[in-house]
């Protein structure tokens, strides 16, 4: 190449240069002599420091420095070092002409000629006020972020490396699962979760979860350092770099016992409500029915027991009239526990010594159990006497040994025990604060399932196939001990057993009726012919009376309704007794005897009633007659009212 082509060259090259410099406006490059005088300024220079070229050719450099750096000599230290080590870099506060700073980041390099001299100093100054500024920004965030992290308590909130191991830790982690900062940074983060998760491979497959599907949330025990459980709500999140590699996971955990115990007890108290609403669903439903059927039973029973006495003795015939009195007899006994389960029975409530009624029945109960079923009984010295109907409990007990056998086929043992004891209010759904026995009866049998658990006091509920079970002999206990103002609670597990315990409340009255009484009130005697007056609107029962009554030998004077009776009353002043029904429309029995109160005091009145219908309040001291009755207890009653 010719050197004129070379030069032209050249000076096309030194052009290019300058324009490239003249074109850049994001630095500020320009050069000094080795003095530190501006020999050349670009655009980029002008716009950061504020100066035409004009105004800053020929002067120093060092008027772009802040005072306290020009007395401490900065500037001309700058271009000895970079004279001396070959470059100059470094950061500080520069002035421009408008007197406002800027962050500048500079460079200087030494010019030298090809022998070595030094020419000048290139200079290229950047503006970073706005680095500057976000970096701050950044760094103030950062650390407000990491004071708010650190400072909340309720959450658990800390990073754990690809591995899991945990490498941040705040307050809140360390309030709820108790480790300190220093005691668990570095740890795996398995060690939170209970053995059996871990045995289980949880802790890998839930970053394996968050790996693959970006975010777990979770709910389950976890374990804090003394060992104690909590139920956490559990969030985690992969955090990855900008190659979108993971290098870590966010984990928030929170305990969420409370909520889940409140949470539980809430289902519970529905699940408790809607069981007893849909138990008295039932009642009203069994009870009605019950009562119609009594009232039918006992018409059936009535007329049956007369044609037999009346039949002249017929061998073809006495065996089917004793069946039939037998099935009905079957019928009134469900009728009884079905008017039981609706809280409807009649009850005699009344102090009960229960270890003595308990020893009263072992014979029966043992009888009905056979030898290879001990019976064990469990009661303190000292046990007060319960308020109950004596027969219904001897009742409730036997269906709940009897239970306890069917439910021991290869044999067992049973016990039964009592304890005495205080129930403050809210210890017991439904329960009056107040001192309690607890009876029970536990066996070693096969126990229940929830399922059959749940259902076992419905009427009508049998796993005992058709025949052998009615399904309402729980339905029985339950009944009664409710209408007793106590609680029918039944604990059982598949495998292990079942324990029925009656809660019942404590008598008040300190004297308990000893067998004797008990059993003299049901000893009877023939009375002498007495005019009577029965009382009933259901025709068919009031015959059934009317018919069992002359067979006794007295004579009967019948009355469809109340008003009837009292007009009759009026009529015949030699009437001896009034037999009549409770429920009735316009005026009730327990009505008509007030009346008749008023009128002829000492007439004696017996109530026949089918159920507990008199309503809370209206207890009367009449004598009653539970619906439906036989003959015989229509003589005990009676001859109750007319000893000997
Ligand atoms: N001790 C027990 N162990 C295991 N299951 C029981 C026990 N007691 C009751 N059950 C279950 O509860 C169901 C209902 O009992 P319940 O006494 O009301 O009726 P039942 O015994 O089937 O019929 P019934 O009493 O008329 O003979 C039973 O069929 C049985 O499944
Ligand atoms: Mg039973």
């Amino acid at each position: 190449m010719r050197s004129a082509e070379r030069l032209k060259t050249s000076l096309a090259d030194d052009e290019r240069y300058r324009l490239l410099i003249d074109a850049i406006t994001d630095y500020a490059i320009y050069m000094l002599d080795p003095d530190g005088v501006v020999t050349s300024w670009n655009p980029g220079a002008q716009r950061f420091k504020g100066y035409a070229a004009p105004e800053v050719i020929g002067s120093h450099f060092s008027r772009f420095y802040i005072d306290e750096d020009r007395k401490a000599g900065l500037p001309a230290r700058a271009l000895r070092i970079s004279a001396s080590e070959g470059k100059f870099e470094g950061e500080g506060w520069r002035v421009r002409k408008d007197g406002r700073r800027f962050w500048a980041h500079v460079v200087i390099d030494p010019i030298r000629a090809p022998d070595g001299g030094l020419i000048g100093f290139a200079k290229i100054t950047r503006d970073l006020s706005e680095r500057k500024a976000a970096e701050m920004l950044l760094r103030q965030s950062e650390q407000q972020f990491r004071l708010l992290v650190q400072g909340v308590t309720d959450y658990a909130i800390y990073m754990l490396d690809p591995e899991g191991r945990v490498n941040s830790w705040n307050s809140g982690a360390e309030r709820i699962k108790q480790y300190r900062a220093d005691e668990i940074i570095g740890a795996h983060f398995s060690q939170f979760y209970t053995e059996k998760e871990r045995q289980k491979g949880e802790p890998h497959l839930v970053l394996e979860t968050a790996r693959r599907e970006g975010r777990v949330e979770k709910e389950g025990w976890r374990v804090r350092k003394d060992g104690t459980r909590f139920w956490a709500h559990v969030v985690i999140d992969p955090i990855r770099d900008d190659t979108g590699a993971i290098i870590g996971f966010a984990k928030i955990t929170r305990d969420i016992t409370e909520r889940r115990d409140m949470q539980r007890a809430l289902d519970q108290a529905r699940e408790t409500l809607f069981q007893s609403q849909k138990m008295d669903a039932i009642g009203q439903l069994t009870g009605g029915i019950a009562h119609d059927f009594n009232n039918l039973l006992m018409a059936i029973l009535g007329s049956l027991e007369l044609v037999g006495k009346r039949l002249p003795e017929d061998p073809r015939i006495a065996p089917l009239i004793d069946n039939a009195i037998q099935a009905a007899q079957r019928g009134t006994a469900l009728t009884q526990r079905m008017l039981a389960f609706a809280r409807r029975q009649d009850l005699d409530l009344e102090p009960v010594d229960v270890p003595t009624l308990v020893r009263g029945m072992t014979d029966l109960l043992q009888r009905s159990l056979g030898p290879s079923i001990p019976i064990e009984t469990r009661f303190p010295l000292l046990l007060g006497p319960v308020h109950a109907d004596a027969n219904q409990l001897e009742m409730a007990l036997l269906n709940l040994v009897l239970n306890a056998r069917d439910a021991m086929p290869d044999g067992g043992a049973i016990v039964i025990a009592a304890r005495e004891e205080n129930m403050p209010a809210g210890s017991m759904d439904g329960l009056k604060p107040g001192r309690y026995v607890c009876l029970s009866v536990s066996d070693t049998g096969e126990g229940m399932d929830k399922a059959t658990l749940a259902r076992a006091m419905e009427p009508f509920f049998t796993t005992k196939g058709v025949g052998r079970g009615t399904g309402l002999g729980l339905s029985m206990v339950h009944g009664m001990t409710e209408q007793s103002g106590g609680r029918f609670v039944l604990k059982s597990r598949m495998n292990e057993g079942t324990t029925a315990e009656l809660w019942l409340p404590l008598a008040k009255a300190a004297k308990v009726p000893r067998e004797a009484e008990r059993a003299s009130k049901e000893a009877a005697a023939p009375t002498r012919p007495l005019l009577v007056l029965a009382v009933d609107d259901d025709g068919l029962v009031l015959m059934n009376t009317t018919l069992m009554l002359e067979e006794l030998g007295h004579t009967v004077l019948e009355a469809g309704s109340a008003k009837q009776a009292l007009d009759i009353l009026r009529r015949e002043p030699t009437v001896d007794l009034v037999i009549t029904d409770h429920a009735m429309p316009h005026m009730t029995g327990v009505q008509l005897a007030a009346t008749i109160r008023e009128e002829r005091p000492d007439l004696p009145i017996i109530l026949a009633t089918g159920y507990a219908e008199l309503p809370p309040g209206s207890e009367t001291d009449l004598p009653k007659l539970a619906k439906p009755f036989r003959q015989r207890d229509l003589m005990q009653a009676v001859a109750a009212v007319f000893p000997g």
